[in-house]
């Protein structure tokens, strides 16, 4: 049966007739998601961690679903008519495919259902893949955090950035 909380179901390719699934995060998917989690970032929130942004009130977990396997997720939370995205990722080999664009779309809609028409989020300096990302979303730079993000060899910035108009978007 399908869950009232699972948005999309499609298949992207026909020769492969791979199921793929947009639905929110449950209680069960935890252990999915925390490999997932440490396969994109190092070092990965921990279990519980994750396991507040799945069951918090104020909070919004996406996940696509490929052939039953958890590709791609976000994690926000939400005060009021704002949102911050917290984390976000692709399996390494499903990058540059649409996944993230499609996860967001998705999670635009959602917010809109909710009367949340801004979303915020922190992003590397050097993170062009996610920068670029966002920028094709309509996220605009509204500051930086200078010396922010430890690195291998001292500190790099974190921009802020921001989307104050989340559009409907389809994520067909
Ligand atoms: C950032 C990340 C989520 C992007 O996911 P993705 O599924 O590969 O992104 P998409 O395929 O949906 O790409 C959408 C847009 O992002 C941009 N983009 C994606 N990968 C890019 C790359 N390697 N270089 C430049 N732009 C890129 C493009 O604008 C692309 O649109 P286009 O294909 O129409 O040109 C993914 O690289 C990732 O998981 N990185 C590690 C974790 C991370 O950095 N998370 C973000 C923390 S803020």
């Amino acid at each position: 049966m399908i869950s009232s909380r699972c948005w999309i179901i499609y298949s992207n390719d026909p020769l492969i007739m791979t199921e793929t699934l947009l639905r929110q995060l449950e209680v069960e998917d935890l252990s999915a998601l925390a490999e997932l989690e440490a396969c994109c970032f190092n070092p990965p929130w921990s279990d519980s961690q994750l396991h507040s942004y799945i069951v918090g009130k104020r909070c919004l977990s996406v996940g696509l679903w490929q052939g039953g396997r958890l590709d791609c997720f976000a994690l926000l939370s939400t005060v009021l008519d704002e949102a911050e995205l917290l984390q976000l990722a692709v399996r390494p080999d499903f990058r540059g495919r649409g996944l993230a664009k499609r996860v967001l779309q998705c999670v635009h809609d959602q917010l809109r259902q909710r009367g949340i028409v801004r979303n915020m989020l922190e992003v590397r300096s050097s993170n062009a893949p996610a920068l670029s990302l966002y920028r094709s979303l309509g996220y605009q730079q509204e500051g930086i955090r200078k010396g922010y993000y430890p690195t291998a060899d001292g500190r790099e910035d974190a921009i802020l950035m921001s989307c104050n108009n989340l559009k409907e978007s389809s994520t067909e």
